[in-house]
């Protein structure tokens, strides 16, 4: 099948390479002239594991290209994967999906599918289809599916081969679509997940909703476990033992961050409020994935009392490992907390860049070697497997003093302590 992609984020590149891989021809547009000129030279704009060999793999199926026109007209299914960013009050900001429906209301002069991959508040799906007909195109020319994406940075090719689902959502009286998504999905082994189109953009938010609930619930925990000197690792996995909980997303550390579940959370919460509906429970996983931070920071400053002129690294900028995306990452809310300490603040990442805005304050060091050299404290904020892995004896040489503060709880304070390091945790008993 011929398909379009609009928009070459992490969500719309993964697709492409993947309905390429499934055997279809995808034209992928984005309105980034420099990311075009980067794909067609065959250099990914982001890291992402797999997706350069899934592209070269498959070039003979891709193109990119800017020009939305053609690559509409020429195909059969159209997939929306632009951005949908919060905006500065925490709501989504559709500025992107809009003129995405601008270029397709130009364009639709015959029948195309036209499928909904961003992550949209409840409705827009409904606005689409109505936006659409308002704007001339008819409505015997196209179908409106919600199709949510359900992929984890880091892991985003797996889990689109590989997921646990496909959601499609529909028109009630809409028989033509489902068999076009089952002809795009052919070789995708995921139960086909049949709902409304609301119904769909429901299920996403609230999939994301409820594993952002358990962080922030297993965060709250490690409140609790650090009152009563308990490990909140033997918690988790106490209860990660029963199936009805399972043992995923219950590792307690500085919180949330990257560009879904904080935003996801905030437009769930306006989406409830918008129908005076309270949301008691989205304000409080917000709340304590706010808070979680100054925990570890009320410690390190009982440890260090005073940061003046000291060399405090953090290790890992990326919001998770395996990526380079620093999107809400809890490692720059801790760096921008730091920077008013009057520290000489460094960090390193394997694959992230620290943001302009807090340049001036904090260095990024180019090797771990020059980030750990010297440094009274290190705070693990990335649990990237480059730092699980560090020879801590030979750490603990380089440094001049001996606080580690373990923000992803990926080390043992018992192996820490004996080597002489002040291990600073949240609910490490
Ligand atoms: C995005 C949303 O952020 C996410 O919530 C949703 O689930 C899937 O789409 P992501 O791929 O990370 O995820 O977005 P982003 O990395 O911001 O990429 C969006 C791309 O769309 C950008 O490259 C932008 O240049 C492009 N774009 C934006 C267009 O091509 N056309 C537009 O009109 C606007
Ligand atoms: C998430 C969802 O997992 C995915 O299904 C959805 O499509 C997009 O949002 P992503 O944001 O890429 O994916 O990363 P994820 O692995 O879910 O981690 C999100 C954040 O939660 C990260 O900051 C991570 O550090 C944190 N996290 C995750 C925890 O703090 N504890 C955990 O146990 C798991």
């Amino acid at each position: 099948m011929n398909i379009c992609v609009l928009g070459a984020g992490y969500v719309g590149l993964t697709t492409t390479a993947v309905l390429a891989e499934l055997g279809h021809d995808v034209i992928c547009i984005d309105k980034d002239p420099d990311k075009i000129k980067q794909l067609r030279q065959k250099k990914i704009p982001i890291y992402e594991p797999g997706l350069r060999e899934l592209i070269e793999n498959n070039s003979q199926r891709i193109t990119f290209c800017t020009d939305s026109y053609k690559g509409i007209l020429k195909s059969d299914a159209i997939f929306i994967a632009v951005g949908t960013p919060s905006d500065q009050d925490g709501k989504p900001d559709l500025t992107y999906v809009l003129s995405v429906i601008e270029d397709l209301s130009k364009t639709i002069i015959s029948y195309k599918t036209v499928i909904t991959k961003s992550t949209v508040p409840p409705g827009t799906n409904e606005m689409i289809e109505l936006l659409l007909m308002k704007k001339g195109v008819k409505r015997k020319y196209f179908d409106i599916v919600s199709n949510p994406e359900f992929l984890r940075e880091g892991s985003a090719v797996y889990d689109m081969l590989h997921g646990d689902k496909t959601v499609i959502g529909l028109k009630k009286n809409d028989s033509r679509s489902l068999p076009v998504m089952r002809e795009i999905y052919n070789g995708i082994k995921a139960p086909f997940i049949v709902t409304s189109l609301t119904g769909a953009e429901l299920i996403k938010y609230a999939n994301n909703a409820f594993l952002a609930t358990k962080i922030s619930f297993i965060n709250e925990m490690s409140r609790i476990c650090e009152a009563y000197g308990v490990d909140i690792t033997e918690i988790s996995k106490g209860i990660g033992a029963d199936p009805r909980i399972g043992p995923q997303f219950l590792q307690a550390g500085l919180g949330y961050g990257g560009s879904c579940f904080p935003k996801d959370l905030q437009a769930l919460y306006y989406a409830a409020v918008s129908k005076n509906v309270t949301a008691q429970i989205l304000q409080a996983v917000q709340s304590v994935n706010e808070t979680q931070i100054d925990f570890y920071m009320k410690k390190l400053f009982a440890v260090m009392h005073d940061l003046r002129g000291k060399k405090i690294t953090v290790l890992g900028i990326s919001f998770k490992p395996n990526t380079d995306d620093t999107r809400y990452s809890r490692a720059i809310a801790l760096i921008e907390k730091l920077m008013n300490q009057d520290c000489r603040l460094f960090a390193y990442d394997p694959k992230a860049r620290l943001p302009e805005h807090v340049l001036e304050k904090a260095t990024q060091a180019e090797t771990l070697e020059e980030s750990i050299d010297q440094a009274d404290c290190l705070i693990l904020a990335t649990e990237w497997d480059e730092f699980i892995q560090l020879d801590w004896q030979y750490v603990k040489e380089k440094m001049k003093g001996n606080i580690i503060v373990d923000g992803r709880n990926c080390l043992e304070p018992d192996k820490m302590k004996a080597l002489g390091f002040e291990y600073i945790g949240v609910g490490r008993g």
